[in-house]
């Protein structure tokens, strides 16, 4: 099978399970379809992997959920979804054009008394929300500027408790994570936070790879031993 034909089959079989799934619900879609008429790139997480982080949520009981990259707000709904009632998550957006269509996307969803879209570089934003005291989060999601990946794991995990789930997106890239002679900043950024999450005693992580619309790629996981 050539690349093309590959990633083809990819796509198609995301559709398949989207379509068989029911996992294409109407207030996605219409996320989807905003962020696409705003102009904003088409990076958002598939719908198996949106359900995939609902149901980490869910397997969490997570009530407090963090995010570090909103763009259209598609992964907040499918994560704020999972929170009950007196549930929130906060998402931090560099972008402030990301920002409003997100806050959009999520008042759309029903889901604007749950979910807070802060705009500003997070490296900036995070310092804030431990000033305010606002964690520990129970899950959080790290989907923004690959380079900073570290800082990031850094901040979820100084923002948790015992117990708590972190997620960050993208570490695979194509296969090219495993490249060690890489410049580029975002393979060092992710080179860099699986190294962490190795070394750092109160995290015990895996990462895996995966297939599909979004091409080849993965996640990492980790969780806060104490
Ligand atoms: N989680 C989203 C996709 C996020 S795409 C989803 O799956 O639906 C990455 C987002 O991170 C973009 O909107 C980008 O503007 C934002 N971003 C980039 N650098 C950032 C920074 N330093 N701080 C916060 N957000 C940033
Ligand atoms: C990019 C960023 C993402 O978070 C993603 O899921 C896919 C692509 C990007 O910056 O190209
Ligand atoms: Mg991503």
């Amino acid at each position: 099978m050539s690349t093309h034909e590959q990633y083809e089959q990819w796509n198609a079989v995301d559709s398949y399970l989207s379509d068989t799934l029911g996992l294409a619900d109407p207030a996605l879609e219409a996320a989807l379809k905003a962020s696409d008429a705003a102009g904003l790139p088409q990076i958002a997480v598939s719908a198996p992997h949106g359900r995939l982080l609902h149901l980490l949520a869910r397997i969490q009981g997570a009530r407090r959920i963090l995010e570090i990259g909103t763009l259209g707000g598609y992964s907040a709904i499918c994560l704020a979804r999972a929170l009950p009632e007196d549930g929130r998550l906060l998402t931090l957006e560099f972008d402030p054009r990301h920002a409003e269509v997100a806050r959009g996307n999520i008042a759309a969803a029903g889901l604007a008394d749950k979910v807070e879209v802060r705009v500003g570089a997070a490296l900036d934003t995070l310092p804030l929300l431990q000033q305010e005291a606002v964690g520990p989060f129970d899950l959080a999601f790290i989907d923004a500027d690959k380079a900073n990946n570290p800082a990031y794991v850094r901040w979820a995990l100084e923002l948790s408790r015992p117990g708590t789930l972190i997620v960050v997106d993208n570490v695979i890239r194509d296969g090219k994570v495993a490249d060690l002679t890489s410049e580029d900043p975002a393979i060092k950024g992710t080179q860099e936070t699986l190294a962490l999450i190795a070394a750092e005693p109160r995290l015990t992580g895996t990462a895996v790879q995966t297939v599909g619309s979004k091409g080849y790629d993965g996640f990492a996981l980790a969780v806060v031993t104490g």
